[in-house]
């Protein structure tokens, strides 16, 4: 079965599916109280994996599959799903797992479409928050009915930048060593903890920019063409072969600026 749906119709699957999981993840996130029951380690004791994260990606397998069911899924938690289609789903069920296990409100539902290897749609639902992201490829980036448009470049001294740190021990020591570089020349830093948030807050212009370094698929796929619809340019640093890459996302200016600040501090932190 071939692709038969446009950006817009993917959209709308993806956008029903994305705020069903979201609902269902409001509703049953567990109290203060017994949210301990519910965690498991994952690579390290921090990566935590919600019961609540394996439930989300299975509605949203579910859905799709009822929707679509000769199409590939790439999820998180369940790994690759082969399909006779030329489309793939990329679905982080929970991206910011540790927020949602705090009760702050920086977490999502993120879901991308792909057809033929180009990402047409993408959903980000800030549930706690009460907001859904949504793009389109060529039909921009929404929320609540406002089309989103990134902050202009400001010159990197003014810059306010969103970064991560990932779950391995290796990975965090040379991602503190690069942010010493990086915070004397930026305005400030902000560390969210949902890569797909922080892309959307690239979009809506909470904040100038984003990089990480060793974030997957999932978890920028649909984050990231809602930027790119608001305006932004995202893109990769190659800092190592072979090593992880580094995701950048800021307004066309600000990105190159950034890049080059950035590069050389990852060769230089020894990785
Ligand atoms: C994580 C979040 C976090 C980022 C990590 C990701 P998860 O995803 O996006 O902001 O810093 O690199 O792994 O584990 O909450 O789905
Ligand atoms: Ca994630
Ligand atoms: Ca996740």
């Amino acid at each position: 079965m071939a692709e038969t749906m446009t950006p817009e119709g993917f959209l709308r699957l993806a956008e029903d599916i994305a705020r069903e999981a979201g609902d269902m993840l409001v509703a049953k996130r567990p109290a203060m109280s017994t949210r301990s029951a519910d965690i498991e380690t994952k690579s390290s004791p921090t990566d935590v994996v919600t019961v609540l994260d394996l439930a989300s990606e299975q509605l949203i397998r579910e859905r799709i599959l009822a929707a679509r069911p000769g199409d590939r899924i790439l999820g998180e938690e369940e790994g690759d799903r082969p399909g006779e289609t030329d489309v793939r789903w990329v679905v982080d069920p929970i991206d910011g797992t540790v927020n949602f296990l705090y009760g702050l409100p920086d977490w999502a539902v993120s879901i991308a479409v792909e057809v033929r290897g180009r990402i047409v749609a993408g959903v980000v639902n800030a549930a706690a928050r009460g907001e859904v992201y949504t793009a389109s490829e060529g039909g921009g980036a929404w929320l609540a009915g406002e089309r989103l448009r990134c902050n202009p470049a400001a010159p990197l001294g003014q810059a306010l930048v969103a970064t991560g740190f990932g779950y391995d021990a290796a990975l965090r020591a040379e991602q503190a060593e690069v942010l010493t570089g990086v915070l004397p020349r930026v305005r400030d830093i902000r560390r969210g903890g949902s890569c797909a948030v922080d892309l959307c807050s690239v979009a809506s212009g909470r904040v100038d920019a984003y990089y990480e370094r060793g974030v997957n698929y999932w978890d920028y796929a649909a984050g990231g063409l809602i930027a790119a619809e608001a305006g932004a340019t995202l893109g990769v640093l190659d800092v190592e072969p072979g090593g992880e890459r580094v995701t950048l996302c800021a307004a066309p200016g600000l990105f190159e600026e950034l890049h080059g600040l950035l590069t050389p501090l990852h060769t230089e932190s020894g990785s």
